[in-house]
């Protein structure tokens, strides 16, 4: 079946498929963060127009952060199936002492399904000095945003994507981080990845009591390079 699959470098161009991709693959993630009606679609299109926007700053903005994007594309029709990014970083991000104004909720700011776009914001607090502490502050490479129509899920896309990445941008000597969902940690295990932490975010904190229920669960994954 992935016979007809190839993997190419993505371009500005295919930035609103990939979005597209996104909402549709990430439709269970995303119902478990936003759960509570009817804020599910306004927080399903609000994140989709974020995410062309951080991914188009990519090719259109010249201090914009350095990544690769990748698609799966079929070629008996030319479409789309599937994406993943890859990127490296200094480790700023993870030394910093305090999350930056674009990571931080804002003392102010109401956290909760009204203001979806606060929930990354929220999480990130959680996450960053655990990466501090499993990276050592050390550069490394992140892997993420692997999304695959779901027609085409345990089709062997994913691992396609994941070997282009490492033969293509040669990761294979490089400490290379996921920070994923619990949907996806047994994909990643089988291409290799450690689960070293967790982050589980109390919805009914994030969201107010009475509105959110269960921890979603946010794994911590690492695969070290060769030598180690
Ligand atoms: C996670 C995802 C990218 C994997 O891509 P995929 O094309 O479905 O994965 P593959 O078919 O290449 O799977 C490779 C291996 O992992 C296994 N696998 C994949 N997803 C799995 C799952 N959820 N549970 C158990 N095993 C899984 C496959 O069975 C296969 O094993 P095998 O080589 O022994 O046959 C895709 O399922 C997806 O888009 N999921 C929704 C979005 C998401 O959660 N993305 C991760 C954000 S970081």
């Amino acid at each position: 079946m992935t016979d007809c699959i190839s993997i190419h470098p993505a371009t500005l161009p295919d930035i609103p498929t990939l979005a597209a991709i996104r909402t549709e693959a990430a439709e269970s993630s995303l119902l478990t963060h936003f759960q509570f009606s009817p804020y599910h679609n306004i927080a399903a299109e609000k994140e989709s127009d974020a995410l062309v926007t951080r991914l188009s700053k990519r090719f259109t903005d010249p201090d914009g952060q350095k990544f690769h994007l990748i698609k799966a594309v079929d070629s008996r029709n030319e479409e789309t199936v599937g994406w993943g990014l890859v990127k490296w970083e200094d480790g700023s991000w993870v030394n910093a002492g305090a999350p930056s104004s674009a990571q931080a909720v804002a003392p102010d700011e109401e956290v909760g399904p009204t203001n979806p776009g606060s929930f990354g914001r929220y999480w990130s607090r959680h996450v960053i000095a655990k990466w501090r502490e499993i990276t050592g502050g050390k550069p490394h490479v992140t892997i993420g945003a692997m999304n695959v129509k779901i027609a085409w899920q345990g089709q062997g896309i994913g691992r396609m994507m994941v070997d282009y990445m490492y033969r293509e941008y040669g990761l294979k000597n490089n400490m290379v981080i996921v920070q994923t969902t619990a949907s996806a940690e047994k994909f990643y295990q089988k291409m290799g990845w450690e689960t070293v932490d967790s982050t589980d975010i109390d919805l009914s904190d994030w969201a107010g009591k009475g509105m959110g229920y269960g921890l979603l669960r946010c794994p911590q994954m690492v695969k070290y390079s060769w030598g180690n």
